[in-house]
């Protein structure tokens, strides 16, 4: 049986004042500030303009949550800090969390949603802040360089010689199956300003020759193809339930016949109550997309089936499922 929460972890999960320490610390710059040094709070005030003794006690707070570490007066980046906070970093992740920062009044208003159904937005991030968007895709690749290998070759794709990553972002499933599969070739599809990350990422795996860019809207413009398979990977969560059955049905006309459509995303099960981080994640999507829904695997198998997919089966319990084109 489930334990029960104490009132103490209650308490707990209603409390946020460590995330907004942490994220106004990112947005403030001050892990930059710090660098490889020892600082007073006067030196990082100076060198971020801010006021002394308001930075002082963010700095403080810090140091309780572990981010920075302090001697005498002196602040400086803790090695996590130093390695994911400092801009310079080749392992920055600052970008996600400007991007969960920059979603905070959004979240001010889920009472609102909540009491009306209607979201607060009408575009999602990749629409109205691209370069935000980018920045977010290039850590998004960052972390997920280390799945992308392990779906590749789970998926068993190795009579398929094209693959179209859908709203591929920065191409790290492109790149991930092009490097299992030695016969593939893909095309990455996505919004034009998220293809100049993808650019990068692609130049950089050495893979210019084998996965091409095709920039556009995937709800309006055309795919290309045919391909002996499709990937869709995290994109169907940002719409609704018709523009995913309309674009499920667009990605069938551009299969050949036995080609497959992998859709890879964050499901709900069938109870709505979890995995526990996709239920956290299905509000998220409700306060920052216009349409957006966490769905169920059973929702995604029938827009499969209903655009004329075979053998829809779920090859990844709420994560992955696929269909065969006859
Ligand atoms: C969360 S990212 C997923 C990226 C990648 N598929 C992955 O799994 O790492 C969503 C992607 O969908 C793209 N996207 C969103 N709406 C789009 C549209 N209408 N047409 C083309 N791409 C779109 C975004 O630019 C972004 O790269």
């Amino acid at each position: 049986m489930r334990r029960e929460l104490s009132l103490a972890e209650i308490f707990q999960i209603g409390y946020y004042w460590e995330t907004k320490v942490l994220l106004t610390a990112v947005r403030l710059d001050v892990f930059s500030a710090l660098g490889g040094k020892e600082c007073t709070a006067a030196e990082v005030a100076q060198a971020i303009g801010a006021d002394q003794r308001a930075l002082g006690l963010l700095l403080n707070a810090l140091v309780a949550m572990k981010v920075l570490a302090k001697t005498g007066d002196r602040f400086a980046n803790t090695v996590v800090a130093k390695t994911h906070l400092v801009r310079s970093s080749p392992n920055y992740v600052g970008h996600l969390l400007l991007l969960h920062d920059a979603e905070w009044n959004n979240w001010g208003k889920l009472e609102e949603t909540v009491r009306t159904g209607r979201s607060p937005v009408t575009r999602h991030v990749f629409e109205t802040d691209p370069e935000l968007g980018a920045n977010v895709l290039s850590v998004l690749d960052r972390i997920g360089q280390q799945s992308g290998p392990g779906l590749a070759k789970r998926l068993e794709l190795g009579g398929a010689k094209t693959l179209l990553d859908l709203g591929g972002g920065a191409g790290t499933n492109a790149i991930a199956f092009c490097t299992h599969y030695p016969q593939m070739n893909a095309v990455v599809f996505d919004l034009p300003q998220t293809l100049k990350v993808t650019e990068r990422a692609v130049k950089e795996a050495g893979l210019e020759g084998r996965i091409a860019l095709r920039a556009g809207d995937f709800n309006a413009d055309p795919l290309g193809g045919p391909y002996d398979a499709v990937l869709m990977s995290d994109i169907l969560h940002y719409q609704g339930p018709e523009a995913n059955a309309a674009l499920v049905e667009k990605c069938f006309a551009h299969l050949t016949s036995g080609g497959r459509l992998i859709i890879k995303d964050r499901f709900l099960d069938e109870s709505g109550t979890g995995p526990a981080w996709v239920t956290a994640f299905a509000v998220h999507i409700l306060v920052n997309t216009e349409k957006g829904r966490c769905y169920t695997v059973a929702e995604a198998a029938s827009w499969m089936q209903e655009a004329g997919f075979q053998s829809v089966v779920e090859l990844e319990r709420t994560a992955v499922v696929r269909g065969v084109k006859p």
